[in-house]
């Protein structure tokens, strides 16, 4: 009985070897190799359609800036938005520790609006909720994203890297108006650069006389 047993291994081994040597695959192997070739398809599939159909990017195809000097010169020196044709805006977004300028953004609604972001010191994000604008924002790099808002209402955005300690109060609004709110808007904003400017005026005029009045 025992020889028997022996034998039968025997000939089990003498198998298993031929089969070896005869690049036999195990087929367990076999399956988690077809497994394996199985999940890179998907994979490719999945990185093509992102990239191609859905517009996942990477940071950095859409320009370079010196981050010591960004808030100095150039376009987000003064961030903000301006209209460059009807119905259509760019705004130039400063993400820092530990805020955004500018804090809102005022759009009419069927603005078509591109976004340059980019950061002075640490890595942030901008997130816009209900909306596919999420990017991370790169010293040195500009994040570009554009987007077509077709519904009045307000879309927070947030810092979604984590910066330190204040990146929790990192968040801002588009604020998407009618065309007669945005029109009232941008009149009420007129009148006020007025009146601000006839304040600065007087102001200067009372400090040039008590400047003479103490040279005196
Ligand atoms: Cu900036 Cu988190």
């Amino acid at each position: 009985m025992s020889s028997d047993v022996l034998e039968g291994d025997a000939d089990g081994d003498a198998e298993k070897l031929e089969e070896s040597l005869t690049m036999g695959i195990d087929p367990w192997e076999k399956n988690w190799m077809r497994f394996s070739v199985v999940m890179l398809l998907i994979f490719f599939v999945a990185v093509t359609v992102a990239g191609f159909a859905a517009g996942y990017q990477l940071p950095g195809d859409d320009g370079k800036v010196d981050p010591r000097t960004v808030t100095q010169d150039g376009p987000w020196a003064e961030p903000g938005v301006t209209e460059i044709a009807p119905g259509q805006f760019e705004a130039y977004v400063l993400a820092q520790a530990w805020n955004f300028a500018p804090r809102e953004i005022v759009l009419p609604v069927g603005a078509e609006i591109t976004l340059y972001i980019t950061s002075p010191d640490l890595q942030h994000g901008f997130k816009v909720t209900d909306t596919n604008i999420n990017v991370m924002v790169v010293p040195g790099q500009v994040s570009k994203m554009s987007f077509t808002f077709d519904e009045v209402g307000e879309f927070p955005y947030i810092c979604h890297e984590y910066c330190g300690q204040g990146h929790a109060a990192m968040f801002g609004t588009i604020k998407v108006v009618s065309e007669a709110d945005y029109a009232a808007r941008a009149d009420e904003q007129s009148t006020d650069e007025t009146t601000d400017a006839t304040a600065d005026a007087e102001a200067v005029d009372t400090d040039d006389t008590a400047a003479s009045e103490n040279d005196a």
